[in-house]
This record gives structure tokens, sequence and C-alpha cells, in this order.
């Protein structure tokens, strides 16, 4: 394990951490050090944080990319740029701009027929992508957004950074002064966005991540079994059997995962509810909402809204900040209130 440290502090240091100039420093990696990796090995297992650091080396030096399905022109064409240009060519981008600040408040009931009853009525606040870095003003519209909604429980599901190269340093400072306006607890799973160097400090500012693990949450004298994944989509560092495996056979359990293409192996594994985020919902998309773009493998009734697939009720956010560019078009950005219910 020492050796991948090794490795990946050389990495760093030969792309420039630090260096105030650098626009490919893998950032927050300049604040820890052998131990506070050593730290996360512990929790999100040696062989899992090896293939993390190395595919964040890739990430860093910009030599992988998202896999945007958009007429097969997504390797050729830089697609932020391209919907960027044709929105202000149609004179449309107040309007996107617009829409993308324009946060609505889901509020749902979360059905499940095993739930226990004395779960039921649990409020859980769902954010998802926030991507805080995108531009300054959604922090301050989200903190506003948020004052006066109840809710029993909080849970961010991943995505906290823009791009998957940037500094991260902005996005932290920004969660940071959200985790101020959230009741806690709250809790947390990264996204193919984001680097595990964001975990050490964001979970000092009192926010808990889930690196492929449970933890137990009462309410009424009954037990929730939250457990979260890590990144699925990029990482591929996501361990479902050793979440399922820290759960009682007949506990009531619900996955936070940060793309729903783990749809599959989480029903085969008996989870009962997972939320996720990743799509956007296509952020850009067709009157009606028909997503123009995708970005994971799912089925197009899993990226967006409610979903139900085998015994696992699912429900994917379609985001409460942006990806790319500050725009959205018959897609509005959403904070979730979910409510347990049995049925
Ligand atoms: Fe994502």
């Amino acid at each position: 394990m020492v050796g991948v440290i090794e490795e990946y502090f050389k990495a760093n240091e030969a792309r420039g951490v630090g260096a105030e100039t650098s626009g490919r420093r893998p950032d927050a990696a300049a604040g820890l050090d052998a131990a506070d990796y050593k730290a996360l090995a512990r929790r999100l297992g040696r062989t899992r944080l090896r293939q993390r650091l190395n595919t964040q080396i890739d990430h860093a030096a910009g030599d992988a990319h998202q896999d945007a399905i958009l007429l097969g022109l997504s390797r050729l064409l830089d697609i932020d740029v391209l919907a960027d240009r044709a929105v202000r060519l149609l004179g449309i981008h107040r309007w996107g701009y617009r829409n993308f600040l324009d946060l609505h408040l889901v509020e749902r009931p979360l059905r499940h027929p095993r739930l226990p009853k004395a779960l039921s009525g649990l409020r859980i606040l769902q954010l998802s992508d926030l991507h805080l870095d995108l531009d300054p003003a959604l922090g301050h519209v989200l903190r506003r957004r948020l004052s006066g909604v109840d809710y029993d429980l909080g849970v961010i599901t991943g995505d906290f950074r823009n791009t998957t190269d940037a500094d991260h340093d902005p996005s932290v400072a920004e969660t940071m002064a959200l985790l101020g306006a959230l009741r806690h607890p709250v809790y947390a799973v990264l996204g193919n966005h984001d680097f595990i160097e964001i975990v050490p400090p964001l979970e000092r500012a009192g926010l808990r991540f889930l690196l492929n693990e449970v933890v137990t949450v009462r309410h009424n004298g009954a037990v929730l079994y939250l457990g979260g994944v890590d990144d699925p989509n990029f990482y591929r560092t996501h361990d479902l059997a050793a979440v399922r495996e820290a759960i009682p056979d007949d506990g009531f359990s619900l996955l936070l995962c940060h793309s729903p293409e783990t749809y599959r192996e989480a029903a085969g594994y008996g989870f009962d509810i997972m939320l996720s985020g990743h799509t956007h919902g296509g952020q850009i998309c067709l009157p009606g909402g028909y997503a123009l773009a995708r970005v994971c493998d799912a089925p197009r009734p899993m990226q967006a809204g409610p979903w139900q697939y085998r015994g696992l009720v699912g429900y994917t956010s379609v985001g409460t900040g942006s990806c790319g560019v500050p725009l959205r078009f018959f897609c509005p950005p959403e904070i979730t209130l979910h409510r347990l219910e049995q049925g």
C-alpha cells in the first residue's frame, strides 16, 4: 500500500501539486499525508483505494473523459462549448440560466411493502450532483431554498465538483458553507467527479461519507440500515457485497449509490431502496423532459425520478446543481424530500 501512496505523491508532484498556477493539480491531496491515506484504505479497502488513486491520476492528467453519448460525437467535440454556443445563438441563454437556479422542492412518498411500520413517516432530504463550483450564485440560492425545509435525515448522492480534473478546493469550501445550512446527520457518497481527498476535510466539517460502509439510523425504535458505495461509474470501486454483508438478512436497507447503473446488482443483493443521481435527467432536454444525452447505461426509466426493479424501489434525482454549463431546459433542478411509507 505504501508503494501506491508514494507513486501517487510522485505523480502529484510531477503535476505541480500545490502550485497555484497549475490547473491540473489533484488539489486537496496537498493537505493530506500518508496517515490519511492509510485511514482511507482501512475504510475503502486497500485494493479499491489503489484502483481509485490510479484512476485519479488519469483524471488529473485529463486522460479520462465522461462517457457521454450524444449522437456519437462526444469524442470529437467539446459538448459544453457546443451547448453554450448553440444556446447563445438561439437567444435562450438567459432563460436556461434562470432555469438552472430555479430549484424545485420535490416532495414525494417513498413506498416499500417491507418497510417497518415504525419507519413510516421518516423524511429524507436528498441533494445530488451539486457541482457547486460551476457558478458562484448556486450555493447562496440553495442555502436560501433550504431554509424552512423540514426533514429527519440528509443524504448527498455524489458529485460535489463540476469537472473531473479541476481544483477541488472551491467546491469543498462551498460544501462546507452548505453544511452549515443543513440539519444533521447528513450522509454522502462520492461521485465520478470526486477525488477521495475531499473526504477528510468534509468529515471534519460534519458530513459523514459512506465508503462501502453501513450506518444505522434509529427512528421510533426501528432501525434503517443506511449503506453507501463508492462510485461505480468512473472508478468502479463500489462494493455492494460488502455493504449487504454488513446488514442483517431481515434488516430494512436503503442504499446510496451515485449512479443508477448498478440497479441490477443492487436488486440481486436484496437491497430494498436505492437513491441515486448522476444523470441530471439529461439537463438539456426536449419539451416533455426527453433527454438528448445520457451518461450511464441504466435504462431510460431509471435515468430520472421513481422506478422499480424486482424488489428494489429506486429514485434517481435529476440533480440539484448542473454539470458543464449552468443551463437547464425542460428538466428543472431539484431538492428531493422523500417520506418513507409502507405500501
Ligand atoms: Fe456523476
